[in-house]
């Protein structure tokens, strides 16, 4: 357990389709880590700028249209390692005092999707050397990359469903082509979904030629790479959270079985479902997943051993969809669970404020490794590059 009174930066919002479903999970997070420690708001506006203070725990400082809220902005300052508060309020530029260092242990991130689940904003951390909860740059980036995801899977001999992947470049150039390509491999109906986006957004289901091109015209609006899948038909779904870190045993929490209003999982299943708004927490599900004790055991089995694929940290929801015959193929991870998908904790013994502990337990523990690592090789190259250089003169 790590000590209690830590002051905990959790960060929320940012420049992603799944802005609004981070608002929730970072509210939830601030709440929670109130019990133990001294949480403090990091909201990223849309508009890509940083901001603190009390008022960000109120939902309806995000309701109004006036874009940025009315809060304390924050910068970052990469070269000391930490974030500044405008002490004035606004811009950095106006402020007349000069700027507070905010001093943070550690940093939850409950950003979801582009930018803050992708391994940006864990990449400017890492520059910052501020320690944060979940997986370092690369594990981030491959496991939201759904055509990294296959690659990985398949290389730790991993179940996932075939695919085909294209660019937008090649759609642009020749449409026929990419159907056509599509229609050779893989009968109807079919899945289309932007590689790197979450939360079912420009996720399709279709079943004729003209459906295929319009899925495939959407999707390559919302990314550069689409790929498309054959559709699991009569199947479920069901997920699986895993905890830990590189180096360490993971540990996979119990299964939920997601229920959706129509044949696949839409943003309102996902999250308008409980019809307030509570993230994942308000979605329909299953708790544990009916799905009997061996086919639990294989997801748990499954979701573990991809988190250690993947080199996670923190917690990881691993998807699965299994088809009529209870053949299990891993979906998709995602290493930012709305809800840190604590509802699947609880049931395993594990309260919400006691994963929060662990989760920065995991953080810390994380990043001395991280700073063990050494980032120093001295050589001689540039002295003899020097003198190398000079006798290039003389001659
Ligand atoms: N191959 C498939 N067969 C059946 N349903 C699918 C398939 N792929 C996706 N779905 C449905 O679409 C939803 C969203 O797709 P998913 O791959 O999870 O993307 P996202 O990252 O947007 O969550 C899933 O929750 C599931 O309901
Ligand atoms: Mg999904």
């Amino acid at each position: 357990m790590p000590p209690s009174g830590l002051r905990v930066g959790v960060a929320f919002g940012g420049r992603s389709v799944e802005h609004d479903v981070s608002i929730v999970t970072g509210l939830q997070a601030l709440g929670v880590l109130e019990e133990r420690h001294s949480p403090v708001p990091i909201y990223i506006a849309r508009s890509g700028r940083w901001y603190t203070g009390e008022t960000l725990r109120e939902l309806s400082v995000y309701q109004q249209d006036s874009g940025d809220p009315d809060a304390e902005e924050i910068h970052f300052d990469l070269h000391n390692g930490r974030l500044l508060r405008a002490a004035t309020g606004g811009s950095l530029l106006r402020s007349r005092r000069s700027p507070e260092p905010m001093e943070l242990d550690v940093l939850v991130l409950a950003t979801h999707g582009t930018q803050g689940e992708d391994g940006c904003l864990q990449g400017a951390l890492e520059l910052a050397r501020l320690p944060y909860v979940g997986p370092a740059v690369g594990a981030a980036a491959a496991a939201m990359d759904k055509v990294t995801t296959k690659a990985i899977l398949a290389q730790a001999g991993l179940p996932a469903l075939d695919h085909l992947a294209s660019r937008r470049e090649q759609w642009e150039r020749d449409r026929a082509s990419v159907c056509a390509s599509v229609r050779e491999r893989f009968p109807f109906p079919l899945y289309v979904k932007p590689a790197s986006l979450g939360s079912s957004v420009g996720v399709s289901r279709c079943c004729t030629d003209p459906e295929l091109a319009d899925a495939l015209e959407l999707g390559f609006e919302l990314d550069r790479v689409c790929l498309v899948e054959p559709a699991v038909e009569d199947g479920s779904e069901v997920n699986c959270a895993v905890i830990g870190r590189p180096g360490a045993e993971p540990r996979a929490s119990v299964c939920e079985q997601p229920v959706a209003a129509e044949s696949f999982l839409s943003f309102h299943d996902k999250y308008m479902g409980g019809g307030k708004g509570e993230g994942m927490k308000g979605a329909q599900r299953l708790i544990p997943a009916p799905i009997g004790e061996q086919l639990t055991e294989q997801v748990q089995d499954l979701a573990a051993r991809a988190f250690t694929a993947f080199g996670c940290a923190g917690v990881t929801r691993v998807d699965f969809l299994i088809d009529a015959q209870e053949r299990v193929y891993v979906n998709e991870l995602n290493t930012i669970p709305g809800s840190f998908s604590f509802y699947l904790w609880e049931p395993a013994g594990l309260p919400f404020v006691d994963l929060m502990d662990e989760l920065i337990d995991l953080a810390l523990a994380d990043h001395r490794e991280q700073l063990r690592t050494t980032t120093v090789f001295a050589t001689n190259l540039l002295a003899l590059r020097a003198a190398g250089s000079k006798a290039g003169e003389k001659a």
